[in-house]
Formats: C-alpha cells, structure tokens, sequence
C-alpha cells in the first residue's frame, strides 16, 4: 500500500483532544490521534510520556477526563475494559494475563472456552479448542508440537505471540500492545515483529507500543510520539527517515548530550573514568545510527 493510498482508509479508531488528569497530575493533554486497519500506529516516548495512560483510556481502563472518542466513526464512552473487548479492542499488556502452570490450549481460551452440544449436556470442547489453538498458532508461523505444554515453558516472544494469536482469533478489530518486545531479545522481538506485521495483514489496526524506534521502524505505518503528555509529533513513514525518529525519541539526543557532558567532565578533574564513560555512550549512540541505518537498507 502506498502511503497516498493509505490516506483514504478511515480510521477504524479515533481520539479528539483527550485530557487524562489524576487529581492534580495532568498524564494526558489535548491527546489526538487515529488508528487505520489493516496498519500499525507505533506509540513512542519516554517513560512517564503516558503511552500506558493513553492506551488505557482506549481500552476502556480510563474514563478520559476531556475530549472525544470515535470507534468505527461512531462515539463511544467505554465503561469497563470488557465494553471495549465486545467492541473488538484487545489489549495485551506486558504482564500478560496467562497461567504458567496451564497448557497453552487452555491458556488460549481462557474466559472464552469453546462449548459443544445444548444444554444442559453443553461441555467444554477439548479436542477442538487444541485443534484451534494449534491451528492459529500455525497462521502465525508458530508450530506448537504439543498445546498441552504449559505455557511457562514457552518463550517470552511465543507467550507474546500465543496472546497476539488469540486476540487476532477471538475478533479483535484493534490489537493494542505495551511494550511487547521490551523485555525480549534481538531474536525474540523478531519474532513478535513478525506477528505485528502478520496481524495488520489480517487488516487489524495494530496499536504498537515500544521505546525502541528500532523496533518501531520495520513495522510502523506511523510514529506517534508523546512527550510529557502530549503529542510532540504524528510521522507517516514516508515522510520521516529512522535516523531522524532515533534523534527525536528522548534516548538518542540524550545520550548525545550525555556523551558531551561527560567528555567535559573528562576535562576538568573526573578523569578517566569519566572519559571511558563518555567513549562509550558516544559508542552505544554511533551503534544506534548504525544500527538505524541496517534497518533502512533491509526493507
Ligand atoms: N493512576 C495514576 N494515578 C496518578 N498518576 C498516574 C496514574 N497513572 C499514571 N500516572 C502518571 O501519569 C504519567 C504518565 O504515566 P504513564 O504510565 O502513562 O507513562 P508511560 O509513557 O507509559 O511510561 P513508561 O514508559 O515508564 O511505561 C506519569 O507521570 C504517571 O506518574
Ligand atoms: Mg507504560
């Protein structure tokens, strides 16, 4: 799809001018910003930005104290996380809501177990709930040789993914994920990248969460960056290179500063171990422009 192509999908999802004050603490002000099918928004900002406030507010947590929400171009005003479930918003949160003890079938259905016959003779349909997990586990590319293995067992990136895969199987319209590759390694994040990209090729308006433009960059349809609450900036891929989204999340000019700071420092009377400290932040920040640079070659 082509960016001016893109430009014609409604958005499936839509904020205008959202406030989210906690008693005096303004988390979020005058917050507007969509969400398209079938495209991934990538959230992006510093720690204490607002992101987790913001996506809150989206799936029903927060009420917001000011401004309007849209969803399929009609208003809504979610009461509870469930309300925004029925409308088709998943969210899957950092700490997911799984059991490790519980084979991943299971943990697949959790609070939605498939049912078989009428009632009163209904029962839990086990050997098609494994069929099925089986199965959506396959679409996204992951072949789990046995669903009653506990999900403790699996990786952080295959937990992330069994979550992503039954939300994707259970309807969502809008799949919203915190920091999903925060906690994983590079191989791990890859593979929750692959799903990212595999969920907005079902048409799913992926909500992608990260502090990393690293991560954010290869599946990003748009960058979204708040900044102490407010929006600093909403980027069509188009329209902004890697490079530059590296210098305008906090991270990378602060780390160049960081390096400046420290080489004065190195100056004057700190002395080396100073110095070995400003050599390796201006290290880690060349490595990240490189690093940027790799993606951008790769696509
Ligand atoms: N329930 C709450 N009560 C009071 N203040 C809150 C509450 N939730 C969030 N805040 C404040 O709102 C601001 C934004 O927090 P939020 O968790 O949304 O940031 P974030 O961008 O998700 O940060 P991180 O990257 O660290 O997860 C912070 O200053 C936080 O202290
Ligand atoms: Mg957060």
């Amino acid at each position: 799809m082509t960016h001016n192509e893109s430009m014609t999908i409604a958005p499936i999802l839509e904020v205008k001018s959202i406030s989210k004050f906690f008693g005096s603490v303004i988390a979020l002000h005058d917050v507007s910003m969509f969400v398209r099918p079938g495209e991934v928004t990538c959230l992006l900002g510093d720690n204490g930005a607002g992101k987790s406030t913001l996506i809150k507010t989206l799936a029903g947590v927060h009420k917001p104290t000011e401004g309007e929400y849209f969803f399929e171009g009609k208003p809504v005003d979610f009461n509870s996380p469930r309300d925004a479930l029925e409308h088709g918003i998943a969210t899957v949160y950092q700490d997911l809501a799984m059991i490790p003890l519980m084979s991943i079938w299971r943990n697949f259905f959790l609070g939605s177990e498939p049912t078989k016959g009428v009632p009163p003779l209904r029962r839990f349909d086990v050997s098609h709930a494994k069929q099925v997990t089986r199965e959506e586990m396959a679409k996204m590319g992951i072949d789990i040789r046995n669903p009653d293995q506990p999900v403790g067992t699996l990786s952080g990136g295959e937990r992330q993914s069994v979550a992503i895969a039954r939300a994707v199987y259970f309807g969502a319209k809008v799949l919203i994920l915190d920091e999903p590759t925060a906690a994983l390694g590079v191989k791990q994040a890859g593979v929750v990248l692959r799903y990212i990209l595999q969920a907005k090729q079902r048409g799913i308006g992926v909500i992608f969460i990260t502090h990393n433009p690293h991560h954010a960059y290869p599946v990003g349809d748009h960058f979204v960056i708040l900044r102490r609450g407010t929006i600093y900036g909403d980027y069509a891929k188009a329209d902004v290179p890697l490079e530059q989204l590296v210098s305008m999340m906090a991270g990378g000019a602060d780390l160049e500063a960081l390096s400046h700071e420290l080489a004065s420092a190195s100056r004057t009377d700190t002395g080396r171990a100073a110095e070995e400290l400003a050599e390796a932040a201006q290290a880690y920040h060349a490595t990240a422009v490189e690093a940027a640079e790799g993606a951008t070659q790769d696509e």
